[in-house]
């Protein structure tokens, strides 16, 4: 990849690969050389470090950037409780019984009334809780209006942006990247970023992952390359703001919202080195693996990322995607087969036609899919796929997603009780005729 690709992937310059530690500054000279807190930093710039992991995990798994700003963090009046986004919500998800029904619902619709990023997120289930640092919680976001002169950072979790609808422009402590629908972005536990939307909507999926960092998942047997290319994650370059105006920062503590008010902008990080930053990666490039000769491998083949539990193996929650793909097995099924899995799914589209499924399942909608519920082919699909040709044949145009995790994904009461809700998901298995064993 020369630098030019790298560019034409964003209109901010980034630097290329997965967890690497970078080193970027936005004025030359603001970068301390050789040490992380001389005894004076550069043009008086304050050292911060912003640590990831625990100062003693593991050095693969261990996280943690400098940062060099205008202003230290630590010069803030008390937060005090955020009204808004009622539809917020987190773990532990104890609002609603979990239902063991299979759920889908219609897209969200955008909103009519002024709404930004953090008031546009609404919670549809999740998992674990946020005071013991495991599961997840799964919300959708519609937005039309920019983050005006406030800025959101999540101390509970990374966030891993999934837009759907119109693109996002991230302005971070670390620097800015711009995430289109197609591609994801991932920002860490702490960081302090501003959504802006330069379509003027948007709309979208957000994986809050309270566990440990998503990461590349190993390759096995697939060898040295292959599924999401660590060069093709994208982080930003240093970039501030110098702004003496009221800002609002909003933050997720512990469940709840809380906001305080600072009289500049803290996106005023000047230069930063670390392996703990923001980063986005265009699905489109994933190396997608999947069968030559028969039968269709478990979907973990199409895994981009893995956050990990303590049980090797068995995510806190893996991010899989179903991209376009050709499909050449012989004396198969295609589509995916019926199932019933120990693993929770929450599913979404962010365009075209998923293959297992022949309407109902929309862009911009969602599906649940919990421990041991019997899913997998509608009956339209599967007719067809049984009555295929099995030429090779090219899925395109389509990319559906999933966020994949080890406990049950327990539905908010928005989830439960919105008519977004499809009440007739569980026809789209009905009328199968019966197998006819030979008299
Ligand atoms: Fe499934």
């Amino acid at each position: 990849m020369t630098q030019d690709s790298i560019r034409d992937n964003a209109p901010f310059d980034m630097m290329s690969g997965f967890g690497n530690s970078f080193a970027t500054e936005a004025v030359p000279g603001a970068l301390p050389v050789g040490r992380n807190s001389p005894q004076k930093v550069p043009f008086g710039l304050y050292a911060e470090q912003l640590s990831g992991s625990a100062f003693t995990a593991p050095r693969n798994e261990n996280r943690r950037s400098w940062l060099y700003r205008l202003r230290p963090t630590a010069s803030h009046a008390p937060f005090t409780a955020y009204g808004r986004a009622s539809l917020l919500r987190s773990g532990p998800f104890d609002e609603v019984p979990p239902t063991p029904n299979r759920l889908r619902w219609d897209p969200l619709p955008l909103p009519d009334a002024p709404t930004d990023f953090v008031d546009g997120l609404v919670s549809y289930g999740g998992n674990g809780d946020v005071g013991t640092n495991n599961g997840i919680a799964i919300h959708l976001y519609a937005a039309n209006q920019p983050m005006a002169a406030r800025v959101f950072y999540n101390a509970d979790g990374e966030l891993l942006l999934v837009p759907q609808l119109g693109r996002l422009r991230l302005e971070t402590e670390l620097g800015r990247l711009e995430v289109a629908p197609g591609e994801i972005a991932v920002v860490p536990r702490g960081v302090r970023f501003r959504v802006l939307l330069p379509d003027g909507t948007a709309r979208g999926y957000v994986c809050e992952n309270y566990g440990a960092p998503f990461n590349l998942p190993d390759l096995g047997p697939i060898g040295a390359n292959g599924l999401a290319n660590p060069r093709d994650f994208l982080t930003p370059v240093a970039w501030f703001e110098d702004v003496d105006e009221a800002t609002e920062v909003v933050q997720k503590f512990q469940g709840r919202l809380w906001a305080t008010t600072l009289d500049h902008s803290p996106l005023d990080v000047v230069a930063w080195h670390g392996n703990l930053a923001p980063y986005k990666y265009d699905l489109a490039r994933f190396n997608t693996i999947n069968t030559v000769s028969y039968d269709h491998p478990d979907p973990s083949i199409f895994t981009v990322l893995t956050a990990p539990s303590e049980i090797a193996g068995t995510a806190n929650c893996d991010f899989v995607i179903f991209p376009p793909r050709w499909m050449v097995a012989e004396d198969t099924f295609r589509p995916p087969w019926f199932h019933r899995n120990v693993m929770n799914e929450f599913m979404g589209l962010i365009h075209g036609q998923y293959d297992a499924k022949a309407g109902g399942f929309a862009p911009g909608g969602a599906s649940l899919h919990n421990c041991m519920s019997g899913h997998g082919p509608d009956r339209t699909s599967y007719e067809r796929a049984v009555a295929a040709d099995l030429k090779p044949h090219k899925i395109e145009n389509t990319m559906a997603f999933m966020f994949e995790s080890r406990w049950v994904i327990r539905p908010t009461r928005f989830a439960t009780e919105t008519p977004l809700m499809q009440l007739d998901y569980d026809d789209c298995w009905a009328g199968f005729t019966k197998a006819e064993l030979p008299r």
